[in-house]
């Protein structure tokens, strides 16, 4: 049984690329593991307590119960256009939930890990997180205002939990995925936990908390949210389920790296103390930007799933998002890339393949496919690539690297592009080799009948039309039953699956026309090369004017710069590479020759020269 969870969404704010991305990486992990045969449960749903949400419903001028009612709906209906296939959806409001959130309550509390204190200190209600002064940066948490709390509070004693943490993560080198972001935890952890802060009492959008006799507490949003991994697995209410799903499953949690802290730290700490399994692994992806630019609402740059999918479908949009970020990374989201992946992968590689297929087989064959004949060495390499990347995607797959398990499959859909290069059916039919024909046309049905397969976890209506094309009315669900294509089926119409954009590429051409572009064999004409400052003097008569005497790898050369401005101490310049054009005709500038002209870079009018590290030897040549 494989669990799989999305990060439960604030329910205050539209939904962009970046937090659809987390969705479509959990369905993704989903659909391939059902194709593989296993049982799958898939949760998401929203996040709906905290001093955010009432706030928003104030401005609203709605009650908070009716503002998560309508912003929780316009979730669903999201899932609904990305295909998402979750088989439940919480909602922190729902009493299934404050239920178990008051059950781990109790069960921490019990176990002496809660106490009554008073916090002073800063809150950023924007991140709905306690923050310490050394997080802030001029007074802000990530850029964002905070507020002074000072008000009673129940702690969670998150301190205690700091060597057991370290312990686990070294125990369990599958915990943190990718890897590499293991230290920044540890890094944290090892600065010193404090104990957390877990109820508020200024305002009151929460689950009351009802473990002593002190009144009007509610639970801190986070320790409330991350509770929700719980409420789907039905723990306290369903015990046989509860040990299905969750001591028996393999649990894997989807964060984006901005609350992987919560989940790696906090999280797994609360349910140590509540004596209940950690989850298996936790998947940090990294963050969407568009154009190179951070995503965000006062550069009107924020990208809506939905227009996305409109224009170029579900299917494509998942695939570009899962093919273009590589796990953990950053990723950037750009119409240019995106136009240029439909067309390269999608209408080439492997639209053209089916295509291709298809219009041989009704003019070699007609509708009805023919058996294999015998298999020569070159078939025997396709079904072993064939048996390989079958492996290997559920592997990538299991580690969540959606990207590389795509390349997997697209070297099979390239080596098939390349077979029928190499066998050349059009051949085969004008030499009447027909037994010939019959295999390579065989083979070629049979592994894009695989191929079909492997691809609908993310191209999931487009297999289906693949496949339908193909002639194949009984869809399998499991990969391992599909078994080989069956000889005789009559083909359906063939169609273009993923037409290629025309219209968008050429746009794009005319975007990357440049004003008064120098052509390559302009620009190789400028030398520019490392030289040495071995001297510099001012010029006398010119208040802009240094003198440098250069070594150049070969001589020496006095060159004048208009940089004198920007350097009070100039002498400190000697001894240091820059770069120098050495092929500018010698001018004179107030009677001093100049032969050739330093470069600098030049940002809010201060000037400097570009530096060049030691290792670079004087005499190097830039190149491009
Ligand atoms: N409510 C909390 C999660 C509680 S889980 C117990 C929350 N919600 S959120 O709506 O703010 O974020 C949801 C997900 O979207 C997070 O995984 C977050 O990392 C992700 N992203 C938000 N902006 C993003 C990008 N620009 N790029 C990629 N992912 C981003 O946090």
């Amino acid at each position: 049984m494989k669990y799989i969870t999305t990060p439960i969404y604030y329910p205050n704010a539209k939904a962009h690329i970046g937090t659809a991305y987390t969705t479509i990486l959990c369905d993704t992990l989903a659909r391939y593991e059902r194709l593989y045969g296993q049982e799958v449960k898939f949760l998401t749903g929203t996040d709906e307590h905290g001093q955010k949400i009432q706030e928003s419903a104030e401005k609203n001028k709605v009650t908070p119960q009716q503002w998560v009612d309508k912003m929780s709906k316009d979730f669903i209906d999201l899932w609904k256009a990305l295909s998402i296939s979750n088989d439940d959806f919480i909602r922190t409001t729902e009493q299934r939930h404050i239920d178990t959130v008051q059950k781990i309550l109790q069960k921490v509390y019990d176990n002496g890990d809660i106490y009554l204190g008073e916090y002073k200190g800063k809150y950023c209600v924007s991140e709905e997180t306690f923050v310490t002064e050394s997080q802030l940066v001029d007074g802000k948490y990530m850029g964002k205002e905070v507020i002074e709390v000072s008000e009673p509070s129940y702690f969670f004693r998150l301190s205690k939990y700091a060597d057991k943490l370290l312990k686990y993560y070294e125990e369990h080198d599958d915990f943190i995925i990718p890897k590499q972001r293991k230290n920044e935890l540890i890094a944290f952890i090892n600065q010193g936990l404090q104990d957390l802060s877990i109820s508020r009492t200024s305002f009151n959008w929460g689950i009351p908390i009802n473990l002593t006799e002190e009144k009007n507490h509610i639970v801190y949003v986070w320790f409330d949210a991350l509770t929700n991994y719980l409420t789907g697995a039905k723990y306290g209410t369903d015990e046989e389920y509860f040990n299905h799903v969750w001591n028996n499953g393999d649990i894997y949690h989807f964060v984006g790296k901005d609350i992987l802290r919560f989940h790696a730290i906090i999280w797994p700490a609360m349910l140590m103390s509540a004596g209940i399994k950690l989850p298996d692994h936790i998947v940090a992806h990294g963050w969407w930007t568009v154009n190179g630019e951070k995503m965000s609402k006062s550069l009107g740059n924020v990208v809506d799933p939905i227009e996305e999918v409109e224009k170029y479908g579900v299917d494509a949009f998942r695939y570009f998002l899962l093919r273009e970020s590589t796990l953990g990374q950053d990723a950037d989201y750009s119409e240019n890339q995106m136009v240029l992946r439909i067309n390269a992968d999608l209408a080439n590689d492997l639209g053209n393949l089916l295509n291709r297929t298809l219009g041989m087989q009704k003019k070699y064959f007609g509708e009805v496919v023919k058996e294999s004949g015998e298999r020569t060495e070159i078939e025997n390499g396709i079904y072993e690539l064939y048996n390989e990347v079958l492996k290997d995607v559920y592997s990538k797959v299991e580690e969540a690297n959606f990207s590389k398990a795509l390349e997997s499959i697209w070297k099979l859909i390239s080596r098939m592009n390349k077979y029928i290069d190499e066998t050349m059916p059009w051949n085969l039919f004008k030499e009447n080799n027909l037994d010939r024909l019959r295999t390579v046309m065989y083979t070629l049905f049979d592994m894009i009948y695989k191929c079909s397969y492997l691809v609908s976890p993310v191209l999931i209506d487009s297999s289906k039309k693949m496949l339908n094309q193909l002639g194949v009315v009984d869809i399998k669900t499991n990969i391992y039953e599909i078994g080989d294509y069956v000889p005789n089926t009559k083909i359906g119409n063939a169609s273009p699956i993923f037409p290629r954009i025309e219209k968008k590429e050429k746009e794009f051409d005319d975007e990357l026309k440049i004003q008064d572009a120098i052509n390559i064999d302009d620009f190789s004409k400028v030398k520019i090369s490392v030289v040495e400052i071995l001297k510099v003097s001012e010029v006398e008569s010119s208040d802009r004017l240094l003198k440098f005497i250069v070594d150049t790898g070969k001589e020496k050369r006095q060159i004048l710069s208009g940089i004198k401005h920007y350097y009070k101490e100039p002498k400190k310049l000697v001894g240091k590479k820059v770069l120098a054009v050495l092929n500018l005709e010698p001018v004179k500038l107030v009677g001093n020759i100049s032969q050739g002209m330093l470069l600098t870079t030049e940002q809010k009018k201060n000037v400097r020269l570009i530096e060049i590290s030691d290792e670079v030897k004087v005499g190097a040549k830039v190149k491009w």
